[in-house]
């Protein structure tokens, strides 16, 4: 047999990397990682999750005493400034930290850092940085980048078209920010700069913002952010953009066609989507192909088409999300070494970090129907959740979709100012195939904004008790 320097070889230390690494480590197999950026945790710590949540931290305590409910708690305050190259620095001092974390999570699991951009040479080479490297087992873990907008030229250092890596760093607060894109990253980021005093217009190329999301939650989720001020511009397309000195003059139109006019902004972030890294990974030496949106695609085990190649994370087909990247990470490291790693793909939250949030797991009753459910559904208002109330939190729902004949879960949506943290409960509840009955007759704390997730059960079979 042939001897490889490492058991394992994982390309890309994002958190689907990372995190297979660490956990192969574990395991005792000698293991290396490749990572071309100059700190690990990819694209989730350096210009995703971590900087964005920052920001949006920082956005909503200004927001809060300067214009929200803190007065209305007997806080007063006078002359409120946001220092914007404060919170940039908090920012990246939270950055500098968690990726720092990885760094001292790989050597304290004596995993080799391979510092460059891994090409295959065969399915067990690779070189990076000019050094070949060989292992028994290597993993694509390399991620995603931003998709771009034809005739809508980024250009991050100038900072007046970005992508999200610069509406990350703007270091001026713009006048009038157009979002395109009314998705994920177009609502936090658009969420951070209107916050801080931006006006801001989100272009979105369908009838409603979060594609994929429940129906009920998206015609909630205009009203809410309209309410916040955002100028939403549904059913809209850009066909290009000029940028002279430091204004953008928009061309945009009905998705459909016709009523062309033009937008002017002082900034504008491109976030409609993001597709898998593949280029310059050699693909072609070890004879892998990618599917028809540029993906790498894998069996239910992470292993590829090719003998020894796995792949993971935001590469492969599924929601491109941390957190499911690193539960892949941990399956497919399970697998290596010979042990059962699953994810179960069904019950993967996503949760968007605005104010209020917005989460959700499982089908949205668009899609249990669609997939043949006949469904019973349960619909709690947070205006009714005594906790949320007390808060002056009003905007909101808990709405909990289950199979009429079985009762089991199919799937849970919320808009809450903790939504993110609610939903937890409704995954591990829907891990345990959990009927609607089961979180009903579920005791919860009082009072907590997770005892709306008790009575959209109970309203499941139609007796809430709070409304
Ligand atoms: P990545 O994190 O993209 O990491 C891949 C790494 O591989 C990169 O560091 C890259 O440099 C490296 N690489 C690529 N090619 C090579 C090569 N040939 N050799 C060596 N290294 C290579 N998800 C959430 O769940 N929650 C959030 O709140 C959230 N917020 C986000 C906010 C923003 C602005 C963005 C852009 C994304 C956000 N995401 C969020 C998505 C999340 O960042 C991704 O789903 C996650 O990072 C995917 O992990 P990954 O390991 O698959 O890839
Ligand atoms: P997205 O897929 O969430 O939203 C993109 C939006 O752009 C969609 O609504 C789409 O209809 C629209 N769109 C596409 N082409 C368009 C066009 N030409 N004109 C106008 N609108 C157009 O993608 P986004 O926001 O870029 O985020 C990328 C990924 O990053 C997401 O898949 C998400 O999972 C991940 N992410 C996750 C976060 C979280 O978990 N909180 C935060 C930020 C990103």
């Amino acid at each position: 047999m042939a001897d490889y320097q490492y058991d394992v070889l994982v390309i890309g230390a994002g958190p689907g990397g990372y995190v297979a690494a660490i956990r192969a480590a574990q395991l005792g197999l000698k293991t290396a990682c490749a990572e071309g950026r100059e700190t690990l945790g990819g694209t989730c710590l350096n210009v995703g999750c971590i900087p964005s949540k920052a920001l949006l931290h920082g956005s909503e305590l200004f927001e809060e005493v300067a214009h929200g409910t803190a007065a209305k708690f007997g806080v007063k305050t006078t002359g409120v400034e946001i220092d914007l190259s404060v919170l940039q620095g908090e920012k990246a001092a939270a950055v500098k930290d968690l990726t720092g974390g990885i760094e001292f999570l790989f050597k304290k699991n004596k995993i080799d850092w391979l510092k460059g951009y891994a090409q295959f040479k065969d399915a067990h080479t690779v070189e990076v940085a000019g050094t070949t490297y060989t292992a028994k087992h290597i993993v694509i873990a390399t991620g995603s980048s931003v998709m771009p907008l034809p005739n809508v030229e980024v250009d991050n250092d100038a900072g007046i078209i970005v992508d999200s890596t610069g509406a990350l760093a703007l270091d001026r607060i713009p006048e009038h920010l157009v979002v395109i894109g009314g998705g994920v990253i177009g609502l936090e980021l658009g969420s951070v700069w209107r916050r801080l005093g931006a006006k801001v217009t989100v272009v979105e190329f369908l009838d409603q913002l979060f594609p994929g999301m429940d129906g009920d939650v998206r015609k909630e989720a205009a009203k809410i952010f309209k309410k916040q001020g955002f100028e939403l511009k549904l059913s809209t397309k850009v066909t290009g953009a000029q940028v002279e000195g430091k204004t953008v003059t928009l061309d945009i139109e009905a998705a459909a066609g016709g009523n062309a006019e033009q937008l002017k902004a002082d900034a504008v972030l491109v976030a409609i989507g993001r597709r898998a890294n593949t280029s310059g990974l050699g693909l072609e030496n070890i004879g892998l192909e990618l599917n028809a949106r540029g993906q790498i695609e894998t069996d239910h085990d992470f292993r590829t088409k090719v003998d020894g190649v796995w792949a993971i994370g935001d590469v492969i087909p599924g929601p491109m999300l941390a957190h499911k990247a690193e539960d892949e990470g941990i399956a497919v490291a399970e697998n290596i070494a010979g042990l059962t790693g699953i994810v179960n793909h069904d019950v993967i939250p996503g949760v968007v970090y605005t104010t209020p949030e917005f989460a959700g797991v499982g089908l949205t009753e668009e899609a249990a129907k669609a997939a043949g459910h006949t469904v019973k559904v349960g619909k709690f208002p947070m205006l009714a959740n005594s906790r949320a109330k007390t808060n002056r939190e009003p905007d909101g729902f808990v709405k909990v979709i289950a199979d009429a004949t079985t009762d089991r879960v199919l799937g849970v949506w919320i808009i809450a100012s903790v939504a993110g943290t609610m939903i937890a409960q409704a995954a591990q509840a829907m891990e345990f195939g959990a009927t609607s009955e089961d979180i009903a007759y579920t005791c919860h704390a009082h009072p907590t904004h997770s005892e709306a997730i008790k009575e959209a059960a109970m309203a499941v079979q139609g007796k809430p008790i709070h409304i």
